[in-house]
């Protein structure tokens, strides 16, 4: 698993009595390797084995896609598991896929604040029959596992049928941020940002076809086809601050302003060795542990009317500590 990743799912190894064993996160920019992607990186897999893997976690996070393929590929030639974490991207698609149908299993959350939320809960897709079987064998250890309710379900679907109308609000907003308020922004460093598809805002007619919703931004080309677009989904929005410093005043001065900051997750390479493997150094693990700001969704859950607001209040910041 990346150094950087959820926490629970290093618990959760260790829980099952395996020991992680920690890999860097991604640089896929090849003309600019400064470039994160807070994404498990293939080129690691090969270093940070041993004969005691058993599976790999790939998380996609922060609106970015983990390189399903090739981590597919390296995991089936070396009989792995892939554990597609899924929890913060539901909705997101890569190649026309969805996220969460390309490792042998994949995780959702239904958390109280995720893209879909049953207040708690959520979901494991197999792709694979005989860990589908597995899996349902757990069902009959009543106490140590909870199949979701019909309460839950009953929550979730309509959810389902606005999922592709939300995640491109969202991403309409994360694009007029990376393209007309982070380019004026100096020391406030994106993340590597995918090949994704121009978000068009799709809404549904009574007669249930979809239509491009006319008064929203669309920018370029005309729009892709859901069934082959790769298209990213937000829980957080994120960018780099100058140093750990200053970002403790981005977030503090950011809240006091209205918007939901908070810090990412901290790198796991801190862990003892007595609880993890480190085969490889992860630099940009910690990098991303030290210095990640991440902004909530709801704040990306706005209308274009109401994108002004938003970049004013992240240049007031920026001007105030950008370095
Ligand atoms: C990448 C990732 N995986 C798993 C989870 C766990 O979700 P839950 O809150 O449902 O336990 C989270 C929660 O934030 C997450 O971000």
């Amino acid at each position: 698993m990346a150094a950087y990743d959820f926490p629970g799912n290093f618990r959760t190894v260790e829980l099952l009595g395996a020991k992680p064993v920690l890999a860097d996160v991604s640089t896929p920019n090849s003309s600019n390797p400064s470039e994160i992607s807070p994404t498990i990186s293939p080129q690691q897999l090969e270093a940070a084995a041993s004969p005691n893997v058993r599976a790999v976690i790939a998380s996609h996070l922060h609106g970015s896609h983990a390189e399903m393929k090739v981590l597919r590929q390296a995991c089936d030639q070396n009989g792995w598991i892939l554990i597609e974490d899924a929890c913060q991207a539901i909705g997101g698609r890569i190649d026309g896929q969805a996220t969460g149908s390309l490792g042998h299993l994949a995780t959702l959350s239904f958390g109280g604040s995720k893209l879909i939320s049953a207040g708690s809960g959520g979901a494991i897709i197999a792709n694979d029959q005989r860990l589908a079987a597995r899996l349902n064998g757990l069902l009959d250890r009543p106490g140590d596992t909870f199949p979701l309710g019909p309460l839950q379900a009953a929550v979730i679907n309509p959810q389902l049928d606005r999922l592709d109308e939300l995640t491109q609000t969202r991403n309409l907003t994360a694009r007029f941020l990376r393209e007309q308020v982070f380019p004026k922004m100096s020391n406030w460093e994106l993340l590597h940002h995918p090949k994704t598809d121009t978000p068009t805002a799709v809404t549904k007619t009574e007669n249930a076809e979809t239509s491009v919703e006319p008064n929203l931004p669309h920018v370029g080309q005309s729009p892709p086809s859901l069934s082959t677009s790769n298209i990213p989904a937000f829980y957080k929005f994120c960018w780099l601050a100058p140093s750990r410093e200053i970002r403790k005043h981005i977030i503090e001065h950011g809240t006091k302003r209205g918007l939901p900051l908070g810090e990412g997750f901290r790198s796991m390479s801190r862990c003892s060795e007595k609880r993890c493997r480190k085969p490889v150094p992860t630099p940009q693990s910690d990098t991303l542990g030290e210095r990640l700001v991440v902004m909530d969704q709801r704040a990306l859950l706005i209308t274009p009317q109401q994108y002004p607001e938003l970049a004013d209040a992240l240049h007031e910041l920026h001007h105030t500590f950008s370095s």
